[in-house]
This record gives C-alpha cells, structure tokens and sequence, in this order.
C-alpha cells in the first residue's frame, strides 16, 4: 500500500512544469485506431491511465515503440478485431472512446462498459444517441457493450446532445471521422481537449470544423494517414498547483501551460487574494495574505471545471469568511468532504451545495483520497495544515497527475511516498 506523508506549513517557491493533459490523452490514444499509419504522439502523460489505455491497445495488436519518455509512435494497423478486452476496459473511465473509435474503423465493437472515478450515476446514453443516428444498432447487457453497423459503414447524422457531455461529444466525433457523409454535433462540449483531439484528427487527414464551439461539423474521410502531433498541457494538472500555492502559500512559476485554459481557474483564485501573471506559456501565482471566501459554480467550458471543484473545496475551507460551491456537473461528488472535516473543515453539504466556514488553520490527520481530484484535494489540504498529514489510496491520484511528489518536493513541499503494509501503525513523524 502506498501513501503520502505531507508536513504542512510550508510556503512554496520556484517552477513547475506541467504534464501533457490526461483527458487529450485518453482520448487521442484510442483515436490512432482510426489511423491507416504510425501517429508520433508528443507530451504523453506518464499516468497509470494512459499507461493502461497503452496496454490496451497493445494487447488489442497495436504496435506501439517508446522514442523517449513523453513520445511514443503508435501504429493500430496490425489490429483487426473491433473488439476490446473487458477487464481492462472496466478499469479506465474513458474506455469508452474504444467504442467509438472501433465502431469508426469497423463498423463494430464490443467491449466493456467504463468504469473509473466514482460520483454518482455516470451514463453514456448520448454516446449511444450519436452511435444509433449513424446507423449503428447498440445493445448494452451484462456490463457489455456491442455495437453493429448493418452495412458495414457509419453513416453521417444530425445528433443533438441533450446534455453538454465531454465524452459523447469526443466519441460521436471519432466514430463519424470515417463514416459516410457528414455529422453534425449540436450543444457540444468546448473544453480545450475536445479541440485537441479535434486537431490531432485533423492532423492525421480527417476534416472537422467547429471544435471549441457547440457546434461541430465532421465530413468523413476515407483514409488518415500517420503524423505527428503534441497534446496540450493539462488544464487541471496546472490548476492545482496553483491552487496547491494559493493555498500554502509562496511563489511559484507554473510552465508549459496556456493561459487562455486557466482563466476560469485563476479568476477564481484571484477573488480569493491570490495574485497572477501571465508570462507567455506560463503563469506566476503569489499568495501573500490571507484567502477570502469566495462562491464557485461548476459549469462545462468555459465555466469553472468540476475537475477543479474538490481542490478549491479544500482552499476555501482555510478562507476567511462563508463559502458556496455548487457542484452542477455531477450528482455526488462531494464525498470527499469527510476527510476534510477530518482535518477541521467546517463544511455543510446538501445535495449538490456545499457552504464551508472558513477556519483558521487545518490540522494533520489520515484521510484517503476518494477519487483523483479528491486525491489532489487531500494534497493541497496537507500542504497547508499543521502536523503530518498521511494520505492513503493515492493510486487514485496517479492516475492523473504526473510524478506529483516529485513536482511538489522540486518547490519546497515536504512531501515523501511510502510503502507501508495493512495494519502498520508506524507513526507519520518517524517516515516524514
Ligand atoms: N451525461 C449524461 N449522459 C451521457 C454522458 C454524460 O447524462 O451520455 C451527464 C453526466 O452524468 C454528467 C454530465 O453529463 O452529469 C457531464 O458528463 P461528461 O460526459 O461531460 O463527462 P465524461 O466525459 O464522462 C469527462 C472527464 C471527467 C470530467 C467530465 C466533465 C474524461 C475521461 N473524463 O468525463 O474528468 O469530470 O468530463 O468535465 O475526459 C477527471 O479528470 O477527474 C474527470 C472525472
């Protein structure tokens, strides 16, 4: 069993660079499956998540080659099946995007449903409503999902998406890269990897217009050929740090990162007293006086994101003064709130609201991380309470975040990974 052991109190100074975004990356993986070549992918994620999709789509027949750490060549043309396997399926969230991506190539697939983070019901039932408008029949029984296109080939549609989702809007588009014809998504999703997937496609010989908006038109193409292409930094990735410092405090350069990605974040952090500049592809956070209350709204792009809604959770729970967080994204996710009231939060939640009191200084205690993002929560919150905060089930965190002790240690954080068996009460003081 791994864990974390944070000392808290400690300021943060110096740079941290970020990681190739996790959600681009789950993304565009699966979408060299399309691919009729070798695509050079640049600013991979070293995460469990892409390693998993990697291990995928190796066991599926890709061949796949290393050219450096954050580089690999990918080439899915020695697979010939539109089937994924099940178990590793289940393991990842953004599974799913083997559907679409198989369906797109070979007019089926079967596979498992996703699993992932769990807050709450999470359907695909608009990724069915796009897969169906183009032709194909989709049954989904005993955890499976198998899809069929009589005729062998996807046929463009008109798909509105009743709800603005990220994955539907991702996965309609790799299915109708190829189809016949052309597919037009109406109220999709914007966020910045929907439009770098978008680019990677397109890059690769596809035709899609209107990535970032709510309305994208895809003329399917017969062939993409191989290519090279370099994904985005990750939004969320750079958005904790910079909550990690407004929360403890200091000053720290966050690069490899654009700007544009971030305001939605830093607006919110700078509400709260923290100071930022942008410096090309980077951006400077300060955090000198106390943190203010604030209120925050989870929305789609270019709202505040859900993926950030636990890390300011846990800053706004050190601020002066009421708070509100409305989590308008997901049913349930503020499950994590009670290893926060652990550490001293006073934090109330009803259904999809949280309202937090502000308390003068967190205190060490052990809590798990629930999830990824919460994960990250419980991070930031140990950097800044006093004692040794003992964090368990990261496995969680890094599916997502790259080398994070690591970053964190490079700007000052006392922050160590242990191995410890079930059951070993060592006390935190004596591994910190
Ligand atoms: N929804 C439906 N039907 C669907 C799809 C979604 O009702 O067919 C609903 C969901 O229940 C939710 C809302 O629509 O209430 C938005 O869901 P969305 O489809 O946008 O989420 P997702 O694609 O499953 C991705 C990210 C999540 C992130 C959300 C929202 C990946 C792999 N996951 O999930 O990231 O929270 O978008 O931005 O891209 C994370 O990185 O920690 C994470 C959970």
């Amino acid at each position: 069993m791994t864990e974390y052991i944070i000392r808290g109190g400690k300021p943060l100074y110096g740079e941290i660079e970020i990681s190739g975004a996790k959600n681009a990356a789950v993304a565009i993986i699966p979408a060299a499956l399309l691919v009729d070549g070798v695509c050079r992918i640049e600013n991979i994620p070293q995460i469990s998540d892409v390693t998993l999709f990697l291990n995928i789509l190796k066991t599926m027949g890709a061949d796949i080659r290393t050219v450096n750490k954050h580089t690999m060549d990918i080439d899915c043309r020695g697979i010939n099946a539109g089937e994924g396997p099940s178990e590793m399926m289940r393991a990842i969230r953004a599974s799913y995007y083997l559907i679409g991506a198989m369906l797109g190539r070979f007019g089926h697939a079967r596979g498992a449903m996703p699993g992932g983070c769990d807050f709450g019901v999470r359907p695909i039932d608009q990724h069915i409503k796009g897969f169906k408008a183009m032709g194909a029949e989709v049954d989904v029984m005993d955890g499976m999902i198998i899809a069929d296109t009589p005729g062998g080939r996807l046929k463009g549609a008109n798909i509105y998406l009743d709800v603005v989702s990220v994955g539907a809007t991702m996965n309609i588009m790799l299915a109708a890269v190829k189809a016949e014809g052309k597919t037009v998504i109406e109220n999709a999703a914007k966020e910045p990897h929907i439009v770098d997937l978008a680019n990677f496609l397109n890059s690769m010989g596809a035709d899609i217009k209107g990535a970032g908006t709510s309305v994208i038109k895809i003329n399917g193409v017969d062939h993409m050929n191989g290519g090279f292409y370099s994904i985005i930094p990750d939004q969320i990735e750079a958005g904790t740090y910079l909550a990690a410092v407004a929360g403890a405090g200091g000053e720290v350069v966050v690069k490899n990162v654009i700007p544009k990605h971030l305001e939605c974040i830093t607006a919110k952090l700078e509400e709260m007293g923290a100071e930022i500049e942008e410096r090309g592809d980077a951006v400077l956070v300060r955090r000198t006086k106390p943190l203010r209350s604030t209120n925050v709204k989870t929305m789609p792009y270019p709202g505040f994101p859900t993926d950030m809604q636990p890390q300011i959770t846990a800053l706004l729970a050190m601020a002066q003064g009421t708070s509100m967080v409305t989590e308008d994204v997901w049913d349930d996710r503020f499950r994590y709130v009670s290893q926060l009231s652990r550490m001293g939060a006073n934090i109330h939640v009803d259904g999809k609201i949280a309202v937090i009191q502000g308390v003068e200084q967190l205190k060490a205690a052990p809590v798990r991380a629930c999830d990824l993002r919460a994960g990250a929560a419980m991070v930031i919150a140990g950097l800044c309470a006093e004692g040794n905060t003992r964090i368990e089930d990261v496995h969680y965190i890094e599916r997502g975040y790259e080398n994070i002790v690591e970053k964190l240690r490079g700007v000052g954080a006392d922050i160590v990974c242990v191995s410890s068996e079930p059951g070993d009460d060592k006390p935190a003081e004596a591994l910190a």
